[in-house]
């Protein structure tokens, strides 16, 4: 296996200030899938998906994983919050390295992307419901893909990323 770390969580859960503290903190390279997908399709996320639609920007991001597969190691690697909602990600991830989950309350997300229009997943005229049904489907697809779990609120993201350097960095 190889010995990259892998944030994943929900939407505004701290997935890439964690990743630059940690990547800072411990001196690996880092990677953000959502970046890269945007440089190889050349638009932000809201476009691809206007453009595409969702299911275009899925098969993006497991292209995305087979490629980072071949090519990245000693990495921190933060991936967008739909992610391992495919089963085939979640087994990619696996190969790719530690993945850990940093958990978040639906308020906290509600109250950190409040005014937010750049996540379509989220576009809904009742964020709140939205929020809390798309979390109820995949706390425990996070909870199964990762052999870490880090609860955040209230947390500093430094303190996050000192946790996750601990558990999964120098383990
Ligand atoms: C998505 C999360 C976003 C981005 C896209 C879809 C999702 O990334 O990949 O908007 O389905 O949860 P963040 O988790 O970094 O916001």
């Amino acid at each position: 296996m190889k010995d990259n770390v892998i944030l994943i969580g929900f939407m505004g859960a701290g997935k890439t200030s964690v990743s630059k503290a940690l990547a800072k903190l411990e001196q690996m390279p880092l990677i953000d899938t959502d970046e890269q997908i945007e440089a190889e399709v050349g638009m932000a996320t809201s476009r691809i998906f206007e453009t595409y639609g969702e299911e275009y920007f899925r098969q993006t991001e497991t292209s995305i994983l087979e490629k980072l597969i071949r090519e990245t190691d000693h990495s921190v690697i933060s991936v967008g919050g739909g992610l391992p909602v495919r089963e085939i990600n979640r087994k990619l991830m696996r190969e790719l390295g530690t993945v850990v989950f940093l958990n978040v309350k639906a308020e906290t997300v509600l109250k950190r992307l409040e005014g937010d229009t750049t996540r379509p997943m989220l576009y809904a005229d009742d964020k709140e419901k939205r929020v809390n049904d798309l979390m109820a489907f995949r706390n425990p697809l996070y909870r199964e893909a990762a052999q870490v779990v880090i609860d955040t609120d209230e947390k500093s993201v430094e303190q996050i990323a000192r946790e996750v350097a601990e558990l999964a960095v120098r383990r």
